[in-house]
C-alpha cells in the first residue's frame, strides 16, 4: 500500500496491521452504528463560504484553553488499552502527541502507568476519569495523577454502562495476558485483567459506577485540586446541570458512538449545547473529526477545540509515535488549509460567518 497520507489513509492501513479482535474493538459503535455513521457524515453535510482577496500569508492556530496556550486545537481523546495497538502504547502516544504540540487526554483505563506516560510527555496531560465504586481508591488515584503532573480530570458521564457492541461480543473482547488497566490496579474485588465487558446477559461493569450522580461531581471537585470537565454531555440541560456544578468545561461526545446508538452526531448536538452554556465555560466536541475543515466547523459552531480518538490509534498502529504525530500534524495542515481559504488567519476570527447557510 502507498504511504498513508490523510487520516482515512491510515485507519485503511491500520486494518492490516491491527489483530482483528484489536480492530474491531477500536472501530466499531454500538447497536447497528447508526450514530457512528453519523459522527463523521454530520460533519460532512455542513457547508463553508470560501473567501477571496484576503491576506493569508500569516496563520496562527494557537488557542488558549483553561489558562494554557496551545499551538493548535486538536487533542488526543482518552482511549482505553493502547498497548492492544502497539507494544509500548500510550508511552509511545505521548511521545508522538508531544512532537505534534498536542494535549493527551490519559484513560483511566490506560495500559501504562501515568507516571511513565507522564515521563514522555513533553505536552500537557490531562486525565479521564471513570470514578470507581471504590470512593477511596478513586481520591488516591486523582492525587497520584495530579503528582504526575496532570493538568486536568476529564470525568467520563456517558457510561454507567457500555453499549451494545456486537464487534467485541462477535471477537470475544479480552486483555491478553500481560496487559492490566495499570493505574486501576490495587483495588479490591477487580482484578486489573478483568475485561470492562459485561458477563453475557448482564449490563453492569465491573469498573463502571452506574449509580454516578451530580453529587459525585460535587465530589470530584472537593477533592481534585485540577480544573475538571464532564465528558460525554449531549444535552442543553445537562450543560446547564454542568456549569451549574460548577465545572471548568464540557466534552460534547457520545462516546465515539460506542454506547447509546441512534443518538444525534455531536455536531447536531453542539449548537444547542453551545446555546445554553452562554460562553460560561470552554466547550470541547469530539467524534467524527477526520479533517481540517471538521475541526474549522466545529470553532465555526462555538466549540474551543476538539478531540480526536480513532484516528490517532490507526497512526499508532501503522506507524507508532511517528503515526500519531502525522496523524495530528495532517490535521493541523489541513485545518490551516481550510482558515486559508476561508480567509481566517486565527482561530479567534473562525465564526459562524464561516457556514454558508
Ligand atoms: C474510546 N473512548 C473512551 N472515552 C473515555 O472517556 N474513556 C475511555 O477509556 C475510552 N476508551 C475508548 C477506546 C476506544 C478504542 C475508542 C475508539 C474510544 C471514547 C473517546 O474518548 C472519544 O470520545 C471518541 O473516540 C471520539 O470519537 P472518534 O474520534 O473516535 O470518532
Ligand atoms: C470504550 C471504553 C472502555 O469505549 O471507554 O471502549
Amino acid at each position: 500500500m502507498t504511504r498513508p497520507a490523510c487520516l482515512h489513509d491510515f485507519e485503511l492501513a491500520a486494518r492490516e496491521q491491527m489483530s482483528h479482535m484489536a480492530f474491531e474493538y477500536v472501530s466499531g459503535g454500538a447497536g447497528d452504528e447508526r450514530t457512528l455513521s453519523w459522527n463523521t457524515e454530520a460533519w460532512n453535510d455542513i457547508r463553508l463560504r470560501s473567501r477571496a482577496l484576503i491576506d493569508v500569508l500569516s496563520l496562527d492556530t494557537s488557542i488558549e484553553l483553561l489558562g494554557r496556550r496551545m499551538s493548535h486545537p486538536v487533542l488526543l481523546a482518552p482511549t482505553a488499552y493502547q498497548k492492544l495497538i502497539h507494544p509500548e502504547g500510550e508511552v509511545a502516544t505521548a511521545r508522538g502527541a508531544s512532537d505534534a504540540s498536542a494535549s493527551m487526554i490519559v484513560s483511566s483505563f490506560s495500559t501504562s502507568s501515568i507516571e511513565d506516560v507522564a515521563g514522555a510527555a513533553t505536552s500537557p496531560l490531562w486525565f479521564q476519569l471513570y470514578i470507581q465504586p471504590d470512593r477511596g481508591f478513586t481520591k488516591e488515584l486523582v492525587q497520584r495523577v495530579e503528582s504526575a503532573g496532570c493538568e486536568a480530570l476529564c470525568l467520563t458521564v456517558d457510561t454507567p454502562v457500555l453499549g451494545a457492541r456486537y464487534r467485541e461480543a462477535r471477537t470475544a473482547f479480552r486483555l491478553p495476558d500481560g496487559l492490566t488497566r495499570v493505574n486501576l490496579s490495587g483495588m479490591q474485588h477487580v482484578a486489573a485483567n478483568a475485561a470492562h465487558r459485561p458477563q453475557e446477559g448482564a449490563i453492569y461493569s465491573a469498573v463502571l459506577d452506574p449509580s454516578l450522580t451530580w453529587k459525585d461531581v460535587e465530589w470530584l471537585r472537593s477533592v481534585a485540586k485540577v480544573p475538571v470537565l464532564l465528558k460525554g454531555i449531549m444535552d442543553p440541560d445537562d450543560a446547564t446541570l454542568a456549569v451549574e456544578s460548577g465545572v471548568d468545561g464540557i466534552v460534547v461526545s457520545n462516546h465515539g458512538a460506542r454506547n447509546l446508538d441512534t443518538v444525534p452526531a455531536t455536531v447536531t448536538a453542539l449548537p444547542r449545547v453551545v446555546e445554553a452554556v452562554g460562553g460560561r465555560v470552554p466547550i470541547l466536541v469530539d467524534g467524527g473529526v477526520r479533517r481540517g475543515v471538521d475541526v474549522l466547523k466545529a470553532l465555526a459552531l462555538g466549540a474551543s477545540a476538539v478531540l480526536i480518538g480513532r484516528p490517532y490509534l490507526y497512526g499508532l498502529a501503522v506507524e507508532g509515535s511517528a503515526g500519531v504525530s502525522r496523524v495530528v500534524r495532517t490535521l493541523r495542515t489541513e485545518l490551516e488549509m481550510a482558515m486559508a481559504l476561508t480567509g481566517r488567519t486565527t482561530i479567534g476570527a473562525i465564526n459562524s460567518s464561516v457556514l454558508w447557510t
